[in-house]
């Protein structure tokens, strides 16, 4: 079973010689097939564990443990590997490449590890169709809603099977319709593939729907019991 844990993580920022501690001693376990939302104001420092989490930036102190392997401790190039197999990022304004199709996008992380075969066409076009994007695969960006950038993002990010997937406010940016339908459509992911979910949101309706919630409070993280 798939695990990745936090110990004693802290992070600070220097800010005009200041340093600035936005996470102390954060400790969190999360198991392939969990689920957990991740809330906190704004500015709580929800984005930064998330990356931290991730890979995708570095602590100032403690460890991040993949599989009983410490993520500090090897080299960038094999971290990458690691992540690009194992961890989905779906960041909160999508970061689509703009000149690139729909289907071309959702390719990216496949051509990143050379493994876009006839398996992998055959997956693309699964996922897009279960994200209701099939009917969009050759348009550009630019032309799609909200909606439709979020779920090629997410579609994007699911295409290596990942056991991990991360999400920064999926909702933040769309209507409540929108919203719930990403909302399904991630619990109905994750259940299909066995995928982890870790989702910072400040959307109270999605949150309602996560059994393990923790909050971001003060620099520290707690769990919220119902
Ligand atoms: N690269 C950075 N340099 C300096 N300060 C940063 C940087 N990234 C984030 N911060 C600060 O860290 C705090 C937490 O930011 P963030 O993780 O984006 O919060 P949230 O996602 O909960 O809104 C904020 O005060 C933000 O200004
Ligand atoms: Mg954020």
């Amino acid at each position: 079973m798939n695990k990745l844990e936090c110990q004693d993580i802290c992070k600070s920022f220097s800010v005009d010689d200041e340093s600035l501690s936005v996470l102390e001693n954060i400790n969190i376990t999360i198991s392939e097939n969990d689920r957990v939302a991740i809330t906190g104001k704004s500015g709580a420092g929800k984005s930064t564990l998330l990356h931290i989490m991730a890979g995708l930036d570095q602590a100032t102190s403690g460890k991040i443990i993949f599989n009983d392997q410490s993520l500090s401790l090897i080299s960038n190039s094999s971290l990458s590997k690691i992540r690009l197999v194992n961890f989905g990022f779906v960041y909160q304004f999508h970061h689509l490449l703009d000149d690139l199709t729909v289907e071309e996008n959702i390719q990216i992380p496949l051509l990143l590890n050379n493994s876009l075969d006839k398996d992998k066409k055959i997956k693309i076009k699964e996922i897009m169709q279960i994200l209701g994007i099939f009917n969009r695969k050759n348009h550009l960006p630019w032309k799609l809603s909200g909606g439709e950038k979020q779920r090629t993002a997410i579609a994007r990010a699911l295409i290596n099977n990942p056991k991990f997937l991360f999400l920064d406010e999926p909702t933040g940016n769309l209507d409540k319709e929108n919203a719930t339908i990403i909302q399904n459509l991630l619990f109905e992911l994750s259940d299909r593939y066995g995928i982890a979910l870790i989702t910072a949101t400040h959307d109270n309706e999605f949150i309602k729907s996560f059994k393990q919630v923790y909050r971001l409070f003060e620099s520290k993280l707690g769990e919220l019991n119902e």
